[in-house]
């Protein structure tokens, strides 16, 4: 295989997580509930009824968390913050330690040479919040402010890179249209009016980092690129409007000051007009895009798919995750590339990626060998690669996850870390993939190159 160079030598190589899906103690030192402690907590919500209550214990365990980041290499770590954790009523009184136990983390990488890349919304929104409407109630956007205020006077300068919100597509079409993923709803009135005002929460709180902060931020998107099945008009018409959905709903508001036209013929007249002073709010300049990608869509026509009209078609051949996603790393140059070219070059980090296959429960021997995971870290890393040589500004890449953890309503039958967790007793192991990316990250790319079957032999062999 072809040579195709190193990363920069300020590239960000790290793992990300999620407050509710690894820390565990949701209700420690004075937190106040979120809607996913509600959530999965009600019957029937998750996979087995798993809840966060536990979780992989980062609350308590973080310290040796950042010695494993560390004996593999990295220098970023991205997690999120826990709302509730910090106004355990959504607003109004802080809770002092809630704010310790960020600062404690955030000292701790900064001395370990690891940069925290911080998210302040990682879905689990305040259930005090959520009593009064949640993402429906236009006043979310100046609680949100006000929390991303808080965060900014005590952290910023030791945390430089901020997110608002993590996938806002996924909290509106799992939370308000299909009712997956907390709070639950199911509701096409509600949807549209879910996203417009996480677009304004995040316009709020840009703005007032630009009072508090002093160094960048940004929001995370999940861009999954769509591909028609077929030339049909009635396939072309479907991929353009699963596409406004997914992937433009968000970035045209935030880039250019309007929805993609695609929305009314989606939503009917559930599409409400929004005042024209919201987008001056929204349209805030940001200073970089977090990009999460894991797959893309093949579309066809689907007149009973609610409410996109669109599904996806299953490739024959294809390599499917666990979670039934394709895995395509050609959609991940594609992606990359067509942020960079509709939106303009800006800085990229991808600040998700990675995927779920089947891991077993516990570790052999200290070891859990897992060469699907290996082979789609080696294909998408080198899609990175490829978009930067055609022009993308992607400055850092973050596999999803760290750890294996609560796969929110699927709970923990999905296995998503570089670092293996083993529920009954909480024992962290690095998956082979762990110690491949350590390699990858070592190297700068360069072991991306060498041959895939080399490299799984080598594994083999520290067996024997
Ligand atoms: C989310 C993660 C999630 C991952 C895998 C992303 O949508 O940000 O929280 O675990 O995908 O489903």
């Amino acid at each position: 295989m072809k040579e195709q160079g190193r990363f920069s030598k300020t590239f960000l190589w790290g793992a990300a997580t999620a407050a509710y899906q690894v820390e565990g103690a949701p209700l420690a030192d004075g937190a106040g509930a979120s809607i996913w402690q509600r959530f999965a907590h009600t019957p029937g919500r998750t996979a087995h009824g798993d809840t966060g209550d536990t979780a992989c214990d980062h609350y308590n365990r973080w310290r040796e968390d950042i010695a494993i980041m560390r004996e593999l290499g990295l220098n970023a770590y991205r997690f999120s913050i826990s709302w509730s954790r910090i106004f355990p009523e959504g607003k109004g009184r802080i809770n002092e330690k809630g704010l310790d136990h960020y600062e404690r983390l955030i000292d701790a990488l900064l001395a370990a040479g690891i940069e925290p890349l911080v998210t302040l919304y990682h879905w689990d929104l305040p259930a005090a919040l959520d009593d009064l409407g949640g993402w429906l109630n236009r006043d979310i956007a100046g609680w949100f402010a006000d929390y991303g205020a808080a965060l900014f006077k005590r952290y910023d300068g030791r945390v430089k890179k901020w997110t608002t919100i993590n996938e806002p597509w996924v909290v509106a079409d799992g939370g308000y249209l299909h009712g997956a993923l907390a709070p639950g709803h199911s509701n096409l009135y509600e949807a549209p009016i879910a996203s417009h005002n996480l677009l304004r929460a995040h316009g709020e709180t840009v703005k007032a980092y630009r009072a508090e902060g002093r160094n960048e931020i940004g929001l995370v998107v999940n861009l999954e690129p769509k591909y028609p099945h077929s030339k049909d008009h009635a396939d072309l018409a479907a991929t353009a409007r699963a596409d406004a959905y997914m992937n433009r709903q968000y970035l045209d508001p935030i880039f250019f000051g309007e929805y993609p036209e695609e929305m009314h013929e989606i939503f009917g007249n559930a599409w409400p007009d929004w005042p024209a002073s919201d987008f001056d709010l929204i349209r805030q300049k940001i200073d970089f895009l977090g990009i999460n990608y894991y797959t893309r869509g093949v579309t066809r026509h689907e007149p009973n798919a609610w409410p996109v009209q669109a599904a996806s078609a299953r490739q024959p051949g294809a390599t499917y995750t666990e979670t039934g996603w394709e895995m395509y790393p050609q959609g991940f140059v594609d992606t990359l590339l067509w942020v960079t070219d509709r939106y303009g070059r800006q800085p990229i980090f991808v600040t998700e990626n990675g995927a779920a296959f089947f891991d077993p429960p516990k570790a052999i021997d200290g070891r859990v060998p897992d060469p699907l995971r290996i082979h789609y870290l080696n294909e998408h890393i080198k899609a990175v690669r490829e978009a930067i040589n055609q022009g993308a500004d992607v400055r850092g890449y973050m596999a999803w996850s760290l750890l294996d953890n609560l796969e929110w309503s699927l709970g923990y039958s999905k296995r998503f870390g570089v670092v293996h967790v083993d529920f009954d007793t909480l024992t962290r192991t690095p998956k082979d993939s762990a110690r491949y990316f350590a390699k990858i990250i070592e190297t700068n790319g360069a072991a991306l190159d060498e041959p895939l079957f080399e490299v799984l032999e080598g594994y083999g062999e520290t067996l024997s």
